[in-house]
Order: C-alpha cells, then structure tokens, then sequence
C-alpha cells in the first residue's frame, strides 16, 4: 500500500534552494521586518511507502525574509542531523543529542533569545540554524534540558519565557513541565506522573495555570517491536483526561478532569475566567486506531471545553463542526482572553483547503476559499503594531497552487482574509506542520 503522504503535495521537494529576487504582487506592509519560518517532513531519502508515517520525514524549513516591503529571500533546508549530513555527503554536527536518539526535528521552528530552533518531540532536542537556515547542531539549551523537548512550547507574552511539556516514552510513567527563560535556558522542570507514555503534542497556558492533555494516544510496545517508524497508537483502556495545576507552584496541587476519549494535537488557545478555566481545542474524535500513516480519522472539531473549578467538572460543547486544524491566535493573547483564532479547513470531497477566522464572542465563522487546487497552510498572526487591538493585523502563511505547481507566502488582512500581498516563490512548499514570525531583534 503507498502512502498519500508521499504524493501530490505531501512529496518531498529535492532542491535547496537560496531566491532573491522574488516576484511580489500587492504591497507587503513597511512594518513587516523578519522572518517567517515554517517546519516540515520532507524524507532526504525515498521512503518505503508501506511503512512511512507523516510524522518522522527528514526537517526541512522553509523561510521568507521580509524587510522594508520586500521579500529579500526565500530558503529551505533540511535540518542536518547525523543521518541527512551523511545522505548529503557533509560532515555531521556534533552536539548533545538525548540518550543517543538523533532526528532532524521536523515540526516546528521558533525564534527564541535571538537564536532559531528546530524543534520536535518524543525525546528528541532541539536543533539549532542560523538565521539563514543552514544547521549549527542539536542544542540542549546549555546543558538546562533534562530530556527531548516539544514542538508547542507556548510563549508567556507577559515575560517572554517558553511553556512546554516534554514526553519520552523511557522515562516510564511520567511526563515533563519546563519553562525556558528569556535567554533561553530552562530555568524550572516538573515531573507530572501519569498512567503511562501518552503523547502529549501541545499543553495550554494561563495566567495562572498549566493545562495537560492526557490522552488515550500512547507508546505502543507490541507496534515498535514489529519495527513501526511512528510506535505510537490509540489505547481504548487508557483514560482520558484534562490535568490543571498552578504555576506559581511544584505541580503537586494538580486536579485531573475526564473527557470523553478523544485525541486534541492542538489547543487554540486557553484563559482563566474566575473559577473556571476556557479551553479552545480541536478536537479528534480518535487517533491512530485504524489509520497508521497520518492524523485522520473523523473531521476534527472546534470544540470548547470550560473546566469549573468549584464544582470540579468538565463541560464540552462544539464550537464549529467543520474539519479544520493548525488552530492559531494572535500570540499578545496567548493565555488571555481571546476573541478571534484562525486554522485551516478542509474543504469536502476536494484536495483544496481554506481558512476559517473565528469570532468566539459572536460565534460565527468566516470563510476564506483559495479557489480549486489550492492548499492553504497554517497561518501565523502578526500585529500592525505592538499594541494594536487583537486581530488588527495580518496572517501569514504558503498557499500551494496545484495548476502551477508552486507556492505564494501570502499575506492576508485577518480581520477580512483578503491577500494584502503575495510572494511568488520559484517552487512548491510541500504540506508541512507548524512555522512562526520570527521579527527581527531591535
Ligand atoms: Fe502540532
């Protein structure tokens, strides 16, 4: 059996390439002065179809630099971990992998501390490039980082420090809270016991509150003995629930809420509201039961789930039915009150997708369609100004076009998804998983 995703859009590119002089239709806005980076699987050597799973394909990062209303140039480059500096015929970069589990980090890419990172989970570190992509190694954060880290680490807007919660299937029955400071080295790390080795994508942030998703989506030991590149599978027995503890403390005043089964990769976003806490998630009815190769097993929802503190109840109701993911806010909000997030739809019966912008004060949902052929990605939030109103900004992202056989970085208004302004790029941006701003350091 092959794997859809190795064709149409999901197959790997095989070019690096370094573009300067790019073709810009609109006006890219004065204000935008960075990078936006984004992550992806992109195998550096053909996979067996049979066996390849979305999730472990080779990094590879793929860049625009904006400045002074121009796009200065695109890039992409694997990430070099030991393995695709020998496929490529370069030395390796030695650096300090954890328990001898090398990967080329393949999901998200963050600017942090003036440095960039490539970043994965599942016990693997991060790796370190520079601001033009190329790979400087695998980075412990200074010898801070106990174990491997995580793909979602969540920004505090307040103090700029990193949330995040690290899981590894050898450290048995436990996961790991850490916070990275501003300069980049983990400054706290909290071990959370739980019933086994879930794995746990993203965790959500509050003002007073750390939030963990602890679903039936666990390492599976018969699956990584038979060989599976991606040994992790649904667990009817595994319960399902929703863990809170403060973050001013040790972890140790944490409170589990029960869910119905379920698997959420991806909070939007999460705030405290006197005594409940408001979680915004998409929601996957089940993950990796039948389907092995890639998330997809029923439309994943937006659902909001509000934990009552008081009464130590969990309520769940459907915010928008439509399958979407990539859910994105704008980051000032991260942990605070939030009116509007942004993610991609699926569009029925069609290879396309599209963005959905969602006002969850009105509870209505618009609709922007790329047309036939075209696969938006996730889009990030950028703001007019540093302190201009939620929303009030634009949204960023690669939309492929299957006629042409290319992808734009478009530039979208957010409150309207109208194109502000299109980056024509010399080639196509296979579908891929998480990217951010980057702005330049003042
Ligand atoms: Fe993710």
């Amino acid at each position: 059996m092959g794997s859809q995703y190795l064709e149409g859009n999901f197959a790997p590119v095989t070019e690096e390439l370094a573009v300067t002089d790019l073709q810009v239709t609109g006006t890219i806005p004065e204000h935008l002065d960075g990078r936006y980076l984004r992550n992806g699987p992109n195998p550096v050597t053909p996979p067996d179809p049979a066996s390849y799973h979305w999730f472990i394909g080779t990094g590879m990062v793929h860049g625009v630099r904006l400045r002074d209303g121009r796009a200065e140039w695109y890039r992409n480059r694997y990430v070099r971990s030991e393995e695709v500096a020998a496929a490529l015929g370069e030395p390796t970069r030695p650096g300090p992998v954890h328990a001898g589990f090398d990967f080329a980090a393949n999901t998200n890419v963050v600017g942090h501390a003036g440095r960039t990172f490539a970043i994965v989970e599942g016990g693997f570190r991060p790796y370190e490039l520079t601001d033009e992509l190329d790979t400087i190694g695998p980075c412990d954060f200074d010898g801070t980082l106990s174990g491997g880290y995580t793909a979602h680490p969540k920004r505090d807007p307040a103090s700029g420090e990193l949330h995040a919660v690290s899981y590894y299937w050898g450290w048995g029955n436990k996961v790991q809270y850490s916070v990275l400071d501003a300069q980049a080295k983990v400054r706290k790390a909290i071990d959370v016991e739980v019933h086994g080795s879930p794995m746990m994508h993203d965790l959500s942030l509050t003002e007073d509150h750390v939030v963990l998703y602890d679903l039936p989506v666990t390492f599976d030991v018969a699956t990584a003995s038979a060989g599976a590149s991606f040994p992790y599978t649904w667990d009817p027995e595994y319960p399902a629930r929703v863990g809170v503890f403060r973050r001013d403390g040790d972890g140790s005043d944490i409170r589990w809420f029960d869910v119905e089964p379920c698997y959420v990769f991806h909070p939007l976003n999460a705030y405290d509201d006197g005594d409940h806490i408001v979680l915004d998630v998409v929601r996957h009815p089940k993950m990796f039961a039948t389907e092995l190769h890639g998330p997809n097993e029923g439309p994943p929802t937006l659902d909001r789930w509000t934990i009552d503190l008081q009464a130590g109840k969990l309520l769940e109701e459907r915010v928008d039915e439509h399958g979407q993911e990539f859910p994105r806010v704008d980051e000032r909000v991260v942990g605070r009150r939030h009116r509007f997030g942004y993610s991609v739809g699926f569009t029925e019966g069609s290879a396309s997708s599209h963005l959905r912008r969602h006002d969850l004060a009105a509870r209505s949902t618009q609709v922007r369609d790329f047309g036939p052929g075209h696969r938006v990605g996730e889009v990030v939030f950028v703001p007019d100004s540093p302190d201009a109103a939620e929303d009030r900004g634009v949204l960023v992202g690669y939309v492929y076009d299957a006629a042409a056989d290319r992808s734009d970085l478009a530039i979208l208004d957010a409150q309207t998804l109208e194109t502000v302004a299109a980056v024509h790029l010399p080639a196509r941006v296979p579908d891929g998983f998480h990217g951010n701003w980057v702005p330049t350091a003042p």
